[in-house]
């Protein structure tokens, strides 16, 4: 295969940070090129390079043997380079047509609707994508709102796509779908970076996979030569991720008591179904369900972020549906969207005051009217050292952070408040699987102490791991119950479509 993109020794440096130090790999025409690496490895920061987002600091880049020099986004997309981005840029309000004309560069004034609409058809077609152009886009699943993404590209003509995490918002249904799709584009010629921490995926896709550590590109393996222990070690640098004994123990103590918990969403519809459940003290209730069957709204409204439209949420006895003291016996973590400035951190402040945001009141960071900053401090290098945080230099703002490692801070922060009740909504999205064991492992000894958790995932291989019971969610209601230890992927993931209601009925 012809090497279609050359990248050689390309360094980027931020003040205090080397995150890209000395990375080389080539991209063939036709191939797909899995990126690998920990949070923090330079992944993002790498495929901003490409792009023409940054400049690096040296290192070439060569298209077709020619050297290349992009300046902004829009080089790169004349060079025919185009990225899917996560935060999908598209306007809510406006159809799938309407939003896939605002991204072309020349549309004419009169355009010919009939025409661009038959073209854009026709990739729909195609590749089999689920997609109808009339849709207002604020109806369609996150998978189809990549699906624009995506078409706006192909449109453009573009040879080379990157996607960063993609499928870490997608459902594995969907994730089967993209790779449908990966693999039509890969016999049209069309080249294609992807990255994801999800092993089971990397190694079904790839073609070749390069590991980068620590900002240097270390070794770039081709399919047949690597497999999911090969890859992990050469990713973290040791043969085998420590693994951990559940110890089942839970009292048969009610910490949490939801009854008929209803939400509505904002078309006026159920998110939330009347949904009851027991959670013990110590135990780790999963929930399974395909993304969008009210999983969101349950841990929103468990966590004070969206209003409770009917039912009550008692902590024992006690009802806590209305009351303040919920915030401090409940906790939750959720993963972090790529729109992450928004949700769970304050984007400008630095890590070690992101690790107090909810205890800043507290006494042990407090001296009479100030704050103790010694303490804050060593509070900041106890978080950061066990959860294996990948800062910038001290006082950096945490918007400058990997996604995963943002994940990480919103995680210790949560974690140290020691909940009662931690409600976690896909708290392993987008970690490498070092870290996403590591929060494992910090969830079990939680439980070991009496914390109770609300396991909200999607990967079933993790439910079935760590759950005490799973709960499956089909339409916002709980629909069921399966026992971990008798049950399998194949039953669960028929519950989850809602073709069967409980395991033992
Ligand atoms: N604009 C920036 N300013 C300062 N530091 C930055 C900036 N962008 C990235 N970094 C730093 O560069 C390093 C690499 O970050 P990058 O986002 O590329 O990691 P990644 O491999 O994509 O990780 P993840 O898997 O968590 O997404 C990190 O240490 C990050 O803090
Ligand atoms: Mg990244």
């Amino acid at each position: 295969m012809p090497e279609l993109l050359q990248i050689e020794h390309i360094r980027k440096t931020f003040p205090g940070v080397i995150a890209l130090d000395d990375v080389s790999f080539t991209v063939a025409t036709g191939e797909i090129h899995t990126i690998l690496g920990e949070n923090g490895a330079g992944k993002s920061t790498l495929m901003n390079v490409l792009t023409g987002l940054y400049h690096p600091d040296s290192g070439k880049m060569c298209l077709d043997g020619t050297e290349v020099h992009f300046t902004s986004p829009r080089d790169s997309l004349a060079c025919g380079i185009g990225m899917v981005h996560q935060h999908f840029m598209l306007v809510p309000a406006h159809s799938v047509f309407e939003n896939i004309l605002l991204a072309l560069d020349k549309v004419p004034l009169l355009y010919n609707r009939k025409q661009y609409q038959q073209k854009i058809q026709k990739i729909i077609d195609t590749f089999e994508l689920d997609l109808d152009l009339d849709t207002e886009v604020w109806k369609l699943s996150i998978g189809a709102q990549q699906w624009i993404e995506l078409i706006k590209l192909l449109l453009r003509d573009c040879r080379l796509l990157i996607l960063d995490e993609p499928t870490a918002v997608l459902t594995p249904q969907e994730t089967d779908r993209l790779f449908r799709v990966l693999r039509l584009l890969q016999e049209q010629g069309k080249s294609i970076i992807f990255i994801s921490h999800k092993m089971r995926e990397v190694v079904e896709i790839s073609d070749r996979v390069t590991v980068l550590k620590k900002g240097r590109s270390i070794s770039t393996l081709d399919r047949g030569s690597f497999d999911r222990e090969i890859l992990a070690g050469l990713m973290i640098g040791q043969d085998k991720i420590p693994e951990w004994q559940k110890n089942l123990q839970m009292s048969e103590n009610i910490v949490l008591d939801i009854r008929n918990l209803s939400v509505r969403n904002d078309r006026g519809l159920a998110d939330l179904d009347q949904v009851s459940l027991q959670l013990k003290e110590g135990e780790i209730l999963g929930i399974a369900g395909i993304a969008g069957n009210g999983q969101k709204a349950l841990a929103e409204a468990l966590t004070g972020l969206k209003p409770v439209t009917r039912g009550k949420i008692f902590a024992g006895e006690v009802d806590i549906t209305h009351s303040t003291a919920r915030s401090s016996y409940i906790s939750g973590i959720a993963h972090i969207p790529e729109d992450r400035k928004s949700i769970g951190i304050a984007p400008d402040l630095d890590v070690a005051d992101n690790l107090i945001m909810k205890s800043y009141k507290n006494p042990l960071f407090r001296r009479g009217f100030f704050q103790n900053r010694g303490a804050i401090r060593r509070n900041a290098e106890d978080k950061v050292s066990r959860f294996a945080i990948k800062t910038g230099p001290d006082g950096s703002p945490v918007r400058y952070l990997s996604g995963g490692n943002i994940q990480k801070v919103i995680i210790a922060r949560e974690l140290s408040e020691n909940p009662r009740v931690l409600v976690a909504l896909y708290p392993t999205r987008g970690l490498d699987i070092g870290s996403a064991e590591y929060i494992h492992k910090v969830i079990v000894e939680g439980a070991g102490r009496g914390m109770s958790t609300i396991l909200i995932a999607e990967d079933l291989d993790e439910l079935l791991k760590l759950s005490d019971r799973i709960a499956v969610m089909f339409r916002g209601r709980i629909i069921g119950y399966a026992d971990p230890r008798r049950t399998t992927r194949e039953e669960i993931g028929l519950m989850m479509s809602g073709e069967r209601q409980d395991q033992a009925s």
